[in-house]
């Protein structure tokens, strides 16, 4: 078989620019040179697309990272045809998107690469776009009988709002957006006059925040790879030194989080946390690969449910690539894989009827 070429999308419009482009450093460095040629098209902030010469790296406090260096024309992606710069059509064979947050990882980016008829790595336009909404996700999630923390969603800040909120939850709480992620615009409220500000914190990100009860609990993660049989790989856990495992814990203090992996959970608890991650992946259409993350709450032993990540932090580091690791897929293998995925779903929706 010839080299298959696979073309990285990264950088972005969103507030996760910067963990996209390391990610896609960890990604470049790891694709097997023996079966792939790579092409790279770094989004600027702007999200203007712009086709690289060579894979730019730089190196950051916190390990390499892809710089997006910006080229004369714009990359443009054709209708049923593909993607093309200064008019002349760039090869590829399937795309990965490693790029994080909105306008990458919610479905529109995907919706883009369905339109140019592209394999691509990750969740469909359906399963990335419910996935992004934390409202929905649980919505889909509580439905389908899976356990999940109790919340709250607001549009605005106003009295009647928070009055609704002080009705429903004591302190302390969260208030998050609806839709982001990195822990960007999150704050853990201890009391009523920190509630107003966290909402509008969080609303500068999304129209809708998300208010739940702050759950005293270790955080456990969970990869999920597959389509139509999708597995999960052993539980690791996250032990933020942190408040909570905000932005500064996952990506700027190096010292911010210990990852323990496997974590250590008795037998019948990771079965269940694997069980539910699985469950959680196919319950709002996901296929490919996701993180699903969970609360174990410490005094009621409880697995509660909390968000699912369609196209997780790919550093060295993350949490992804290193789970799968310690169940015996190597970064490089996790890859092939994850390229398979991506051309087998596009087979088989090319083989789909979409007329008589
Ligand atoms: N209800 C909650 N109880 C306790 N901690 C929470 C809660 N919601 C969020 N957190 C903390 O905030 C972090 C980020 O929240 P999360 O919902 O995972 O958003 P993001 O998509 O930004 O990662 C979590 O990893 C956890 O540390
Ligand atoms: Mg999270």
């Amino acid at each position: 078989m010839g080299f298959i070429t696979v073309c990285i999308l990264f950088g972005g419009r969103s507030g996760e620019h910067e963990v996209s482009c390391r990610s896609a450093a960890s990604v470049v460095r790891n694709l097997d040179p023996d079966r792939y040629q790579q092409v790279l098209i770094g989004i600027d902030r702007e999200g203007r697309w712009h086709l690289q010469q060579e894979a730019r790296f730089q190196t950051a406090s916190y390990g390499e990272s892809l710089e997006v260096v910006p080229a004369v024309d714009n990359v443009t992606a054709v209708p049923a045809v593909g993607l093309f710069a200064a008019s002349r059509p760039i090869p590829v064979d399937v795309v990965f998107p490693v790029l994080h947050g909105t306008f990458g990882e919610d479905g529109t980016v995907q919706g883009l690469l369905e339109i140019a008829n592209l394999p691509y790595v990750g969740a469909g336009v359906l399963g990335s776009s419910l996935a992004m909404d934390k409202q929905k996700t649980k919505e889909i999630w509580k439905q389908c009988g899976l356990p999940v923390v109790d919340f709250v969603t607001v549009r605005d800040g106003s009295a009647g709002s928070i009055a609704t909120l002080l009705k429903h939850f004591g302190f302390p709480l969260f208030v998050k957006p609806v839709t982001a992620g990195s822990s960007v615009g999150i704050t853990k409220v201890h009391s009523e006059e920190q509630l107003r500000p966290a909402i509008a914190e969080a609303l500068r990100f999304d129209a809708k925040a998300i208010v739940e009860p702050a759950i005293d609990a270790r955080e456990i993660e969970c990869a999920v790879l597959g389509n139509e049989t999708a597995e999960a790989f052993a539980p690791g856990e996250i032990l933020p030194s942190h408040e909570f495992y905000n932005y500064e814990a996952k990506y700027v203090d190096p010292e911010g989080a210990a990852l323990k992996l496997p974590a250590d959970l008795p037998e019948n608890l990771k079965r269940e946390v694997r069980r539910l991650a699985v469950a959680a992946f196919k319950a709002v259409e996901c296929s490919c690969m996701a993180r699903v993350d969970f609360f174990l709450e410490r005094r009621s032993n409880r697995i509660l449910l909390n968000e699912i990540n369609t196209i997780p932090g790919f550093t060295n580091i993350s949490m992804y690539p290193k789970m799968c690791e310690a169940s015996g897929l190597a970064y490089p293998r996790l890859l092939d894989r994850l390229i398979e995925l991506a051309i087998e779903r596009h087979g088989r929706r090319s083989s789909l009827h979409y007329n008589l």
